[in-house]
Formats: structure tokens, sequence, C-alpha cells
């Protein structure tokens, strides 16, 4: 996802520039907003955290870009694209690096594991909007 403070500051042709140019293909993809029962789903795994509240008040603010994408080792390769979860410590040229601005503000999330690329998938899309 394309979270929804790099949309408002104008960094969707920016970053997806970068997801593409590194190889990646995009095989599904739409500009939508989350509900607060969506990201209460999507962020079920974080529902205990002190950070819960303002996750799913930050992702529900506004529209976000859900995209599947397609790689080799996709998942480790678009972790080392994106940076670590704290902009202050991504790595130069990362996407965080370049356009997040905080830890809980940090411009786009990625799936951890293959397992949970498929949930998050299943998540966002249907069969049908899957190329
Ligand atoms: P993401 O990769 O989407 O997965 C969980 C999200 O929780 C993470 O990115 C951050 O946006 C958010 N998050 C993680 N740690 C914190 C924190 N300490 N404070 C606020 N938000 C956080």
């Amino acid at each position: 996802m394309i979270k929804p403070d790099a949309v408002e500051n104008g960094h969707i042709g920016a970053i997806l520039e970068k997801i593409t140019a590194a190889g990646f293909k995009i095989v599904a993809m739409k500009y939508t907003q989350l509900s607060r029962r969506d990201a209460q789903e999507f962020y079920a795994i974080h529902k205990e955290r002190p950070f819960f509240g303002e996750l799913v008040e930050f992702m529900t603010r506004g529209p976000i870009v859900a995209a599947i994408l397609e790689k080799d080792n996709a998942v480790d390769d678009f972790r080392a694209l994106i940076g670590a979860t704290n902009p202050a410590e991504a790595a130069e040229g990362t996407i965080r690096k370049l356009y997040a601005t905080s830890i809980g503000e940090n411009a786009v999330h990625g799936s951890d594991s293959d397992e949970n690329a498929a949930i998050e998938g299943g998540f966002h899309f249907s069969g049908r909007e899957v190329f």
C-alpha cells in the first residue's frame, strides 16, 4: 500500500516509478480508502499494540493505493526498497527515507512474508482484479 501520508503529499507517481524501476511487475492495483473496519482487520496482528488506535486513525484518513507486486524474491526485495519502518533508520535512497515523515506515517506498507502477501492481496483484490 501507498499510505495516506504519501498520497496527500503527492508521491504516488514517484513511488510507483521506483517500484517499477526496481523490477516489480504490478499485477493488481487500485485507488481506494479503508474503512475503520478494514484497517482494524488488515492490522489485526497489531491490535494489542499501544499505537493501534493511531494506526487505524491514520490509515483511514484518506485514500491509499493498494497493489500486488510480482518479482523473484519479492518480499525481501520490496522490504529493501522501502527501507526500515522508522524513516529515521531507513537507508539512503529507500522509499521511506525519501517520502516518509515518521514511524507512524511511513508512506508505504510491504508484506513481511509470502504467506501474508497472499492474505493481504486477497484482502484488497478479487481474483478478477489480478492480472
Ligand atoms: P507497516 O509496515 O504498515 O506495519 C505496521 C505499522 O504500524 C507500521 O508500518 C507503522 O506505520 C505502524 N507502527 C509501527 N510502530 C509504530 C510506532 N511505534 N508508533 C506508531 N506507529 C507504528
